[in-house]
């Protein structure tokens, strides 16, 4: 006999607002996040980076200010971007490893004033390089697998010397990872952590970003195919992130974020590592663009876009929404 009602009302569970938080699966926090900022050189500048509306470059004085508000919005984690200036650029990125270079006086200056801040910092060359690749180029403008790990050595640990928690080598050369370990332990710094940028995608979404720190105009060669990843590929990504782990990564990374959830879930699936996205900057471009035009409702989208990362299994999110989600999640209690 068939009975007259649903044999399981799958409703039942939706119509309270508490009983539905009663049985969410997936939770977002202030604490999941991780905020990329650009960073300027001197003092009292503030610049708008147009294709990335809401965002500044600011110097350093400037973000030393903002990051009280931060701490207090529980935003514990920054990832600094430098803005090199173009005579600091050179073909051999030794500006990347000075100690008295923009992002290594930041780190020094905030975690002496901030202890509390966790820093992420970015190993890789293009802020450097005048050809705005993210290693050393040969004659035929190859990019150097082994001559630029060399050199990222060298600037992961003028990092660490200048305090970071967190080294992310964001660049894809082969080794790296366990170069950049190798490197550390050798000089004493058994506790900084590594987050790999494990599974970049050679993606065009990173348009604003190269905007925004002054490498765009001039990747020579036009692109990044013969380091960063194939999108076409996802196997190839479980293979990088394994071999990440292993040469001594703590955390690892996909990137881009949305349009590449299904390697996320992967990798947490296959591997069950500490596992993190980069919503990046043309993905915060797209949402902005939609914002501006009342096409889409800003604070639920800001909202949903994170949860969805958190769902297909990232422990947290790189993200330039970081303050304004943290201010929503607040709100929301
Ligand atoms: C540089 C780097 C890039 C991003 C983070 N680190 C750009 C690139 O690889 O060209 C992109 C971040 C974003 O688009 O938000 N190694």
């Amino acid at each position: 006999m068939h009975s007259s009602f649903p044999a399981r009302r799958m409703r039942r569970l939706r119509a309270h607002d508490a009983v539905r938080s009663l049985v969410s699966e997936h939770h977002l926090a202030a604490r999941d996040l991780i905020y990329p900022i650009f960073i300027l050189p001197g003092t009292g500048q503030r610049e708008a980076v147009p294709s990335m509306p809401g965002v500044e470059r600011r110097s350093l004085d400037i973000w030393l200010q903002e990051i009280e508000t931060l701490l207090a919005l529980g935003i514990t984690i920054i990832a600094p971007f430098p803005v090199t200036p173009a005579e600091l650029k050179t073909d051999c990125a030794s500006e990347a490893f000075n100690p008295q270079g923009l992002i290594q006086t930041a780190v020094r200056e905030i975690k002496q004033r901030f202890p509390q801040m966790v820093i992420m910092t970015d190993v890789a060359l293009d802020p450097f390089t005048s050809h705005g690749q993210d290693g050393l180029i040969n004659h035929a403008g190859y990019v150097m697998n082994d001559e630029s790990v060399a050199v990222l050595q060298k600037q992961a640990l003028s990092h660490a010397q200048a305090g970071a928690d967190i080294v992310a080598p964001s660049d894809m050369m082969d080794g790296r990872v366990g170069a950049i370990r190798e490197v550390l332990e050798a000089q004493g710094f058994t506790n900084t952590c590594i987050m790999a940028y494990s599974a970049k995608y050679a993606s065009a979404y990173y348009g604003p970003f190269r905007d925004a720190v002054g490498s765009a105009g001039n990747i020579k060669g036009g692109n990044k195919k013969t380091y960063q990843m194939d999108p076409a590929n996802s196997n190839e990504a479980i293979h990088e992130i394994a071999m990440d782990i292993d040469e001594g990564a703590d955390m690892v990374m996909v990137k881009p974020g949305m349009p590449y959830l299904d390697i996320v879930r992967r990798c947490k699936q296959e591997l069950n590592v500490p596992t993190f996205a980069y919503q990046v900057s043309g993905e915060y471009a797209m949402h902005q663009a939609a914002f501006a035009n009342g096409w889409l409702n800003e604070e639920a989208v800001i909202l949903e876009s994170l949860l969805a990362f958190k769902r297909a299994g990232a422990d947290g999110i790189l993200t330039y929404f970081a303050p304004q989600a943290a201010r929503l999640l607040q709100q929301l209690g």
